[in-house]
């Protein structure tokens, strides 16, 4: 199989849990990583070479057309949404699914999406695009998730929607058909029992709003 090859944006935490991803699927081959400081050019990160700056870029996809796709290996919400800006405009995002994580064929997924294993993705679950979903979270039938939602491990949800730009933390159970809004930070543990507002940040059980969060 020819693998796809793609540029990682980003170097720290979250660009190393995907390349430990990478590097557990046989259809993706990474050509380097896209660093925003100047400084970290030419380092290596996990085997990886750091090729250039974000500043750079253009020149380094002219100068290799084989690279034909981008994942983002930045894990702050706000970072990413600038980034996807930017390089959705460029360049193509890739998805990328462990092999152990089982998504159904009857489940609609958006691009720059990553699935790590034991992730569970039922008929009728609607993903849009640059999600990270961790391990063993299980999004059950009907539920929407946005763009840009980060869902860490061992979460589950079913049947409603959860807004654009909101991060869940690990171990929160989000209600059956409850909703969550956009730009929401719900904390590890939570158990959502009533709708969430956008822009709040929630947790404990059952999860109370404890403020606004400000994106
Ligand atoms: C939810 C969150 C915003 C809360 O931050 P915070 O308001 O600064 O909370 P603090 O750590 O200052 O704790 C304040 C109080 O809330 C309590 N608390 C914090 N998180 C809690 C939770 N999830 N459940 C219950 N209580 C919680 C603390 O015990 C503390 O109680 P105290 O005042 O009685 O001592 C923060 O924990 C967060 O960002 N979590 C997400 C983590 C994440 O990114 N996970 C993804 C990893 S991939």
């Amino acid at each position: 199989m020819k693998k796809e090859r793609i540029i990682i944006i980003g170097i720290g935490q979250h660009a190393q849990m995907i390349i430990d991803n990478i590097d557990q699927i046989n259809n993706i081959e990474i050509f380097g990583l896209i660093a925003a400081d100047k400084a970290d050019v030419g380092k290596k990160v996990m085997g990886h070479e750091v090729v250039c700056t974000d500043d750079e870029v253009d020149a380094l996809l002219m100068d290799n057309p084989d690279i034909c796709g981008y994942f983002l290996g930045v894990g702050d919400l706000r970072i990413r949404q600038r980034l996807v800006a930017k390089y959705d405009a460029k360049i193509r995002a890739v998805n990328i699914i462990h092999p152990a994580a089982i998504i159904s064929r009857y489940a609609q997924i958006g691009t720059g999406n990553v699935f790590e294993a034991y992730t569970k993705i039922a008929n009728g679950v609607t993903v849009g695009s640059h999600c990270i979903v961790n391990s063993f979270t299980s999004v059950n039938h009907d539920q929407t998730v946005g763009n840009n939602v980060l869902i860490a491990g061992s979460v589950s949800m079913a049947g409603k929607t959860i807004g654009d730009n909101t991060l869940i933390a690990d171990g929160a159970s989000i209600g059956f058909k409850r909703n969550v809004g956009c730009c929401c930070i719900i904390g590890d543990g939570a158990v959502i029992t009533k709708d969430v507002p956008d822009y709040s940040i929630v947790y404990g059980n059952p999860a109370r709003k404890v403020r606004d969060n400000v994106w």
